[in-house]
């Protein structure tokens, strides 16, 4: 059938800026790959025979063991892929990194990957921003049991980025996510490639988390009550899976592709020296222009593009990327619990903080969320003369404005409620068969959604900034952008992080701060179905604050 396939990509395409041209560039095989309306339901994991992969990946979930700290190896929960097909940079191991191998796409690829659970509980993985359909995105409902196999193809729509892959089954995410599970999904497009950015050696990609080990050196996930409600803090915070990350790098150029791969902690990153920082793309890829910031904020999920520029250092300079201090993030209540105890205890309202004696350095660090201190250390071990310069115009895109929505004045309500025991999103938590009318999208349209505080949480003698948090809000499917941020009733601290947020990119991740009303434009187009729209917040995210958008 001559479906609307190619309409919807062409679309899709000239919306994300690529054009006609673009299209029209694509391999004949892939403007040709046509297996039938792509608009319908597919079977869910199993392999299609004709549908003729680009790349096939096996990918497998299982328990291991490998060394992190000094001291006895540590057992994680992780990735593994093998390449069946494809291009042979495609999969990257990070070495010594419980971290699932870097994968490399092009746009227009098609793509099979075979997860194989041999994990002792149930998983799924979900591509986080990818657009893919609904049946491939690796909802809780996919979930597979040990042993079992399931198959997701589909093809790479999305443009340029760094997105990720973690286990999404409900209740257990953030374990499982917490104890290894995740990896970097970097596609590639003739647009960027085009710019010839900093790559191989140049371009790094960094995961950052935080982790609490044992005295076993074994991770320990084991949120309490309290801890469920502002977020699991860890006390070591590692980089690409490994503490106290150094780096030996030139004097010059370098791209630095951050993720935040921690269940709750946001991180306000900044240099040492105060030099600032330099950002060329978010979540969705490249921004328009280049921007620069005093310090950027990463909550759980975003990523940041981040061009680094160490010309002219001398050999044996260093630099440090830290993390400042802030503070409005978690309900005030637990913040000033955790100040009491001077970010000694472990258990001061689960604001991380107490550090391991093997692990104390000169300088002590406070590691609580919202405390000060280094995540990267950078030396220069080489000067070199030539260096890459920074592109004054990166990448070309439509920006969405009012006159692009179905729903211009009635957005759609993305309302936060924040109550003692429970975080939830338009006042329900997770549940099949749930999905409010309002919560139906016609597919193809544009949205406008609006990001708020509920005042209906009715949480009585809790007044509502005693338990008003930050909640980085994730959609899935297609990438949005943000039109409008506005701190109408910004809480304590707001002022520590305001100039922080990047906002003017293709986004599927954003940081909601207390008192904050954010709006945004969200397309939903090619696929019909079930998207989940979540706290990405871990803990919350497993409490249920999840729901899901029925595109029809
Ligand atoms: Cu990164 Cu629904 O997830
Ligand atoms: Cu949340």
């Amino acid at each position: 059938m001559k479906s609307n396939f190619n309409l919807n990509r062409r679309r899709f395409l000239s919306q994300a800026g690529f054009g006609l041209l673009a299209f029209a560039g694509l391999p004949a095989a892939l403007q040709a790959m046509q297996t039938g309306d792509s608009m319908h339901t597919l079977p869910a994991g199993k392999a299609s025979a004709n549908f003729l992969p680009d790349v096939e990946i096996e990918l497998y979930a299982q328990a291991s063991k490998l060394s992190i700290l000094p001291g006895p190896a540590t057992w994680v929960m992780r990735y593994s892929a093998k390449l069946i097909k494809g291009p042979s940079n495609t999969l990257t191991d990070i070495p010594g990194s419980y971290l699932g191998p870097i994968m490399r796409f092009q746009t227009g690829q098609k793509i099979r990957i075979s997860l194989i659970n041999l994990l002792d509980e149930a998983t799924i993985v979900h591509w986080h921003g990818l657009h893919v359909p609904a049946e491939m995105d690796g909802s809780p409902h996919y979930a597979i049991a040990k042993g079992e196999r399931f198959v997701y193809e589909f093809e790479m729509l999305n443009r340029a980025s760094m997105n990720i892959y973690h286990p999404h089954p409900h209740h257990q995410t953030a374990r499982q996510f917490y104890m290894g599970m995740a990896g970097a999904i970097i596609v590639n497009d003739a647009e960027e490639s085009r710019l010839e950015l900093p790559s191989g050696e140049y371009e790094i990609p960094l995961v950052i988390q935080d982790k609490q080990f044992d005295n076993d050196n074994q991770l320990r996930y084991t949120p309490h009550m309290h801890e469920r409600m502002t977020g699991y803090f860890g006390d070591q915070i590692l980089v690409n899976g490994r503490p106290k990350q150094k780096l030996n790098l030139a004097s010059r150029a370098y791209r630095f592709r951050l993720m935040n791969g921690s269940t709750a902690r946001i991180y306000k990153l900044a240099w040492d020296d105060n030099t600032p920082i330099t950002v060329i793309g978010t979540d969705g890829g490249l921004l328009e222009t280049p921007v620069q910031k005093p310090y950027v904020m990463l909550a759980p999920a975003e990523r940041l593009d981040l061009w680094v520029d160490f010309s002219g250092r001398k050999k044996g300079s260093q630099l440090i990327l830290g993390s400042r201090a802030f503070s409005g993030a978690v309900p005030a209540m637990a913040e000033r619990m955790s100040n009491m105890m001077g970010g000694r205890g472990r258990h001061g309202m689960g604001m991380g903080g107490m550090h391991h004696g093997m692990n104390n350095d000169v300088n002590a660090e406070d590691t609580r969320m919202g405390g000060e201190y280094p995540i990267l250390t950078v030396t220069i071990n080489r000067e070199v003369t030539d260096s890459p310069t920074l592109p004054s115009h990166l990448s070309q895109f439509k920006r969405y404005s009012l006159n692009d929505v179905a729903n211009p004045k009635q957005p759609l309500p993305l309302a936060i409620s924040e109550g003692p025991m429970s975080m939830l999103l338009n006042g329900r938590g997770f549940a099949d068969d749930d999905v409010q009318d309002f919560e139906r999208i016609a597919v193809n349209s544009i949205q406008l959604l609006e990001i708020f505080r509920s005042q209906s949480g009715g949480h009585g003698g809790m007044g509502m900034g005693m338990m008003s948090m930050a909640h980085p809000i994730h959609l899935h499917g297609q990438y949005f952008q943000i039109l409008s941020r506005t701190a109408e009733n910004p809480g304590a601290g707001y002022d520590t992080v305001k100039e922080g947020f990047v906002d003017n990119g293709f986004k599927d991740t954003v940081l909601v701060m207390p008192g904050e009303r954010i709006k945004i434009i969200k397309p939903f187009q090619d696929f019909k179905g079930l998207f989940m729209y979540h706290c990405h917040n871990l803990e919350h995210e497993d409490m249920g604050m999840m729901r899901e958008f029925s595109v029809e």
